[in-house]
């Protein structure tokens, strides 16, 4: 925990152009660890979480759960157990809710266990305002039959007894779709939540939450219905591999061309869109039944994406692949359509040489192949962060980049793991 801490000041330095090769292991999944952690308010009997990848974000939920008066003894380093007390308060901490969005997710479960929940905006936005709303999280709560008021730039949700609706998403929202679907597992009546998100965290939680007593059906799909029940048990809930972080190491190793690593321990069917553009695009891979292959591909062309909810290509996968782009042969449209601000890392890449023209917040045109080359940068965000170590990794001469506490939220060790492949990275207090 020591280095994560001392993370936050640190920086990497990043000597590029070495071929990576070798194995690297993927983590379970940070979006379906920030989802239990919040889940164990539904039950009062005891939540073992495993495969846990020790990063930021899951020592942040960790916090929030002891904050909010559980018990939460480490069984290992990846396996964590979580013993029901009664809940201290039900006012998050703005402290923490503000240092992560998914803290959103802690609402729903406070909500149906203790009638009552405040909160600042999650991410430290201005009220009503920011770029992550929440208005189909609250919308949902009040169709449920919770009041919803906004006093001194805090929201306070009550609900004396939430009951079962029929709810549409006018847009997919993941953990819109996620925070719903566990309130209602102990919502009298039966929920049906319509334009759902379908990634594939939300069947792994939707499997849990059913082997632990709740009764969901219809998870992965657009609709879901959730029978309400009077409680859950205790179990054991082992995270899904992580898939961003899988198809980030197979765009890492595509885009350093000479590179052959075998990337273990993941799920190569939730990457569909990825490995459809692999082939569209010349990169030579391998599928296993558990991993993947990535084999040097001297040369591959561009091919345009466009990013779209599961199953379609995953935003958190946008950077990276711009940085692939970057070394491909031909000019490719990069069209983001869930964030507005995803692209604008696009800069820091023209900074090390990339051909990027921008058309709007939307949209760029990469033309590559280019040459990059190391320069001073700021770690922007945990995926573009990530993506910039991947120009780093390829570029010509030495990359310093700054602000890693924002990577180190989604990757554990990252420079440990990169070493092993060869990779010349040291992180710097
Ligand atoms: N939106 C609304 N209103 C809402 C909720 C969302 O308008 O009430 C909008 C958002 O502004 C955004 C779009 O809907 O434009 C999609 O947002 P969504 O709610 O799906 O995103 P999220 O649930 O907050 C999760 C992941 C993100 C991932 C997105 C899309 C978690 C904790 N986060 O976010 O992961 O990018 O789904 O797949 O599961 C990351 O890991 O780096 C990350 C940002």
């Amino acid at each position: 925990m020591e280095t994560f801490i001392m993370g936050r000041m640190a920086k990497f330095i990043i000597n590029g152009g070495k071929p990576l090769k070798g194995e690297i292991e993927v983590a379970g999944a940070k979006n379906a660890a920030l989802k239990i952690f919040p889940a164990v308010f539904l039950t009062k009997e005891t939540i073992r979480i495993s495969n846990l990848p020790v990063i930021e974000d899951v020592l942040r939920s960790e916090e929030m759960v002891k904050v909010l008066g559980h018990e939460v003894s480490r069984v290992s380093d990846r396996a964590v157990e979580i013993n029901f007390k009664t809940p201290k308060c039900v006012d998050l901490p703005e402290g923490l809710v503000n240092k992560f969005r998914a803290s959103v997710m802690f609402i729903g479960p406070m909500l149906a266990r203790c009638g009552e929940v405040s909160f600042p905006h999650p991410g430290g936005c201005v009220l009503g305002a920011g770029t992550r709303p929440i208005d189909m999280f609250l919308h949902g709560f009040e169709k449920m039959g919770a009041k919803v008021e906004i006093k001194e730039n805090r929201y306070r949700l009550t609900a004396k007894k939430l009951k079962g609706a029929t709810i549409f998403f006018h847009d997919v929202t993941v953990t819109g779709t996620e925070s719903l679907m566990m309130t209602a597992c102990l919502t009298e009546g039966v929920t049906i939540l319509k334009n759902c998100a379908m990634e594939p965290e939300i069947p792994a939680l939707a499997d849990f939450l059913n082997s632990i007593g709740a009764k969901i059906e219809g998870a992965g799909t657009p609709t879901i219905k959730i029978k309400g029940v009077k409680k859950l048990g205790g179990g054991e809930y082992r995270l899904i591999p992580d898939r961003i972080e899988a198809g980030t190491f197979a765009i890492m190793a595509a885009a350093s061309k000479s590179s052959d690593v075998l990337i273990k321990n993941c799920e190569p069917a939730h990457l569909e869109a990825l490995w459809w553009r692999f082939d569209k695009i010349g990169v030579k891979y391998v599928l296993g039944k558990d991993s993947v292959r990535i084999l040097p591909t001297k040369n591959f062309v561009a091919c345009d994406v466009t990013t779209h909810e599961y199953p379609g290509f995953a935003t958190d996968l946008q950077s990276p692949y711009t940085v692939l782009m970057t070394q491909a042969r031909g000019s490719s449209l990069i069209h983001e359509t869930i964030y507005d601000r995803r692209l604008l890392f696009a800069d820091i890449l023209t900074q090390m040489g990339a051909n990027i023209i921008m058309g709007d917040p939307h949209r760029i045109v990469v033309n590559g192949p280019s040459k990059l080359y190391g320069r001073k940068l700021i770690s922007p965000d945990i995926r573009a962060g990530m993506a910039l170590i991947i120009a780093a990794l390829i570029a010509k001469g030495r990359t310093e980049i700054d602000n890693i506490y924002q990577i180190d939220r989604g990757y554990e060790k990252l420079d440990e793991r990169l070493r092993k492949l060869g990779a010349d990275i040291k992180r710097l207090a």
